[in-house]
């Protein structure tokens, strides 16, 4: 009896050894080997935390090791939000494979190889299992909002900018000259922005979900819950994304649906969260790099007030005159090609170039694929650098790092050299929302102010869930 349970025993011990080595080791190897065989290097494995400890070692030296620089130049982006890729890629060559504990990553900046994994609708590559504390975070939910939708969005934009305005104007006062940061200001601002497109609410009502998201996420469902629960203002506003939320739909039987109160919980979530902070940090980056390129600034100013004068509010029609602060994708294709002859400039696209909010996008290989001239395991994931894209000098030039709106005079070289949004079935849901509300938001304050970088202002950008300046973004601002 006791030597039948002995061998029961030790069959059980081998079989979990035997499990954990090929998992752990056998695997692992067999991948590393299997790339480098196609000529593509990287960190060596290390059984169990793969290169794990490396990574956060050199994402901790960019957030508390690396100098800051002591003027603002767009120089160490790269290095300084995906620090892994820069010193790994310094080292391997651009595409390299790295390890995430036991799954493997292949960085891929080859802008072809990004537009096959974007744009492919076979099933071929999904998105990345994610961590189940940013799921919680972000919520599971997608919403699809269509192009349009927005455009009804500009009262509720333009009534937020001009609250803010209202309070530099009280604080000002008799003086010319106000320094505040302008990060936490537009965090407020895309937050009620969001508050009002979105849910038919206001920062004030939506404000205690972002106090409570650093804190905690679990009450931070449970405060989305009594807003959808308890605002009856939101159901008497047909264009918040809530009331769409809530209202039925028909199924493709024509049975009518109506979402529960998790995944219309899980929807906000992900609008929230996904919406608010990159917003805010574009208009931060491009209220940065206007202050530090007064020329840029001027110019600004004068197209907005040739296009709504000097107190008229903004509205969608003054949007598609914006010239140098819009994007080409956005406009109608006649259009598109009038603005390039126009021309002047086109401060927010370079300004995404530069500071992408969402630097990195990751996609895992659903099965054996053939990417370019590699041949791709399933459950590869394909780390997407976008960052490193946008400041790579084969595809932008030597200036590459530099602020240059007027590169976006030429048409893309490629559409998977710059894609800020992302590009194929999985591109950002609110791109237009997020153009819409920076068209306005800089409008509105360049026609009233001129603003510089404050002395105390330490340029470090850095990547929590987006791409921020790390010590927030003082600026004086003065009356025009
Ligand atoms: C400057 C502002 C923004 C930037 C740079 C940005 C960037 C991106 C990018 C790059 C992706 C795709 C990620 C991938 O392919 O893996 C994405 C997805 C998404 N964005 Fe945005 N975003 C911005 C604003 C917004 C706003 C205002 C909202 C909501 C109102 C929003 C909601 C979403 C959602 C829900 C997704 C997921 C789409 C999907 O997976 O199908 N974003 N965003």
């Amino acid at each position: 009896m006791c030597l039948l349970l002995l061998a029961a025993l030790s069959l059980s011990i081998s079989t979990i050894c035997y499990r954990l080595y090929f998992k752990f080791i056998k695997v692992p190897s067999e991948i590393q080997r299997h790339f480098r065989q196609q000529g593509v290097g990287g960190p060596t494995y290390n059984a169990i935390s793969g290169n794990s400890n490396e990574l956060r070692r050199l994402m901790m030296m960019a957030e508390h090791k690396s100098p800051p620089d002591e003027s603002f130049n767009n120089d160490h982006v790269v290095r300084q939000v995906m620090p892994h890729y820069y010193f790994w890629s310094k080292v391997y060559g651009d595409q390299f494979l790295f390890w995430f504990g036991t799954r493997p990553r292949l960085a891929v900046t080859d802008p072809e190889m990004i537009k096959e994994v974007l744009l492919n609708t076979n099933g071929w590559f999904r998105k990345a299992r994610v961590n189940p504390l940013v799921k919680a975070l972000f919520g599971e939910g997608i919403v699809y909002l269509e192009g349009e939708q927005w455009a009804d969005m500009v009262p509720e934009i333009v009534a937020s900018t001009n609250s803010l305005l209202a309070e530099i104007e009280v604080k000002i006062g008799g003086e010319n000259r106000l320094e505040f940061d302008v990060y936490k200001e537009f965090n407020n601002l895309s937050a009620d922005v969001i508050s009002r497109t979105a849910f038919g609410s206001n920062f004030e009502e939506g404000k205690r979900i972002f106090e409570i998201q650093d804190q905690l996420i679990k009450i931070a469902s449970e405060a989305m819950r009594s807003i959808i629960e308890k605002n009856d203002k939101t159901r008497e506003n047909p264009k918040a994304l809530l009331s769409l939320l809530m209202s039925p739909y028909k199924t493709k039987g024509n049975v009518e649906k109506r979402l529960g109160l998790n995944d219309i919980v899980d929807e906000c979530k992900t609008i929230y969260f996904a919406g608010k902070e990159s917003t805010a940090n574009l208009l931060t980056w491009v209220f940065l790099l206007l202050a530090s390129h007064q020329e840029w600034q001027n110019r600004a100013r004068e197209e907005v007030v040739q296009v709504c004068g000097r107190d008229e509010l903004p509205s969608a029609e003054h949007l598609a005159n914006f010239k140098m602060v819009s994007l080409y994708s956005l406009q109608p294709k006649e259009q598109q090609e009038k603005s390039r002859n126009d021309n002047i400039s086109m401060i927010l696209n370079e300004a995404l170039r530069l500071y992408p909010a969402a630097p990195i996008s990751v996609r895992e290989a659903c099965k054996n694929v053939k990417l370019g001239s590699l041949q791709i395991p399933a459950n590869t994931e394909l780390f997407l650098a976008m960052a490193a894209v946008h400041h790579d000098p084969k595809i932008w030039g030597e200036d590459a790092n530099k602020f240059n709106p007027l590169r976006f005079i030429e048409p893309k070289k490629h559409l998977a050299s710059y894609f800020p949004f992302g590009i194929g079935p999985r591109i950002c849901v609110g791109q237009n929302l997020a153009i819409v509300e920076a068209k306005i938001v800089v409008a509105m304050i360049i026609r009233k102010y001129r603003f510089v970088v404050s002395p105390s202002y330490v340029h470090s950008p850095f990547q929590s869930l987006t791409v921020g300046p790390q010590y927030g973004a003082p600026m004086i601002f003065s009356k025009v």
